[in-house]
């Protein structure tokens, strides 16, 4: 089956925002990703509410916020306001996972779960059944444009076994490092969901890298 694509608005073109939203309105991505950065839980500050309310109200197709922030159940309604459609918050920066995926569903949202690259799938076993997807890190989160961990192909078969067995209808998305070069080894190891920021934006003609992300099976 073909993946869904998520650009990550963190490597656009700040000053050109709309031209990049309309971009990816007029591709054939499927979500827009936004990584939202508190500088406590990652060494790095992005853009909260206001930036997602402006990309909300230009946006054809969903949000898929990515909070990389400490407490993010302190946020879930708010985020649900800004328009927040998918909502994925750490494992790491969860003392109630189960109850914070409840939260997020609750809201109306599409609850997921994101492991750090040195956080095991089994973590998550006992909270999965709350969540719609999983997403795996592939490199530490903070920044845009880093290199693929290579062991995150075993997270991915690992993780699919456990979906497989649970019989459970999460997802799997996978973020940093991701682009042309590695999209089809993703697919085929169990990953539906791809998000690529400096893959896509930093190109001459990214609808064309997004129509090549989303053929790459
Ligand atoms: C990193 C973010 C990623 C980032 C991916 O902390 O979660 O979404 O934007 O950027 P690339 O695709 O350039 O690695
Ligand atoms: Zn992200």
């Amino acid at each position: 089956m073909k993946p869904l694509i998520a650009p990550s608005l963190l490597a656009a073109d700040f000053l050109h925002l709309a031209d990049d939203i309309e971009m990816v309105n007029q591709s054939d991505a499927d979500l827009f990703h936004c990584d939202v950065m508190d500088g406590i839980f990652v060494p790095n500050i992005s853009f909260g509410m206001p930036v997602i309310s402006a990309i909300k109200k230009m946006a054809k197709k969903p949000l898929d916020v990515h909070l990389m922030i400490v407490q993010p159940e302190r946020f879930v309604n708010a985020f649900k306001e800004v328009g927040a459609d998918w909502l994925s918050v750490h494992y790491e920066a969860c003392n109630h996972l189960h109850r914070v995926l409840q939260q997020i569903r609750d809201c109306g949202m599409k609850a997921g779960v994101v492991l750090n690259p040195h956080s095991s799938v089994s973590l998550i076993e006992n909270a999965i059944h709350e969540a719609d997807y999983v997403l795996l890190m592939s490199v530490n989160p903070g920044f845009g444009g880093q290199s693929f961990i290579p062991f995150t192909l075993d997270k991915i078969y690992h993780l699919k076994e456990l979906i497989l067995k649970k019989n459970l209808p999460a997802l799997i998305e996978v973020d940093g490092g991701v682009g042309l070069h590695n999209a089809k080894e993703l697919i085929n190891s169990g990953a539906d969901i791809l998000v690529a920021g400096n893959a896509v934006f930093q190109t001459e003609d990214p609808k064309n890298v997004i129509k090549l992300l989303k053929n790459s099976c």
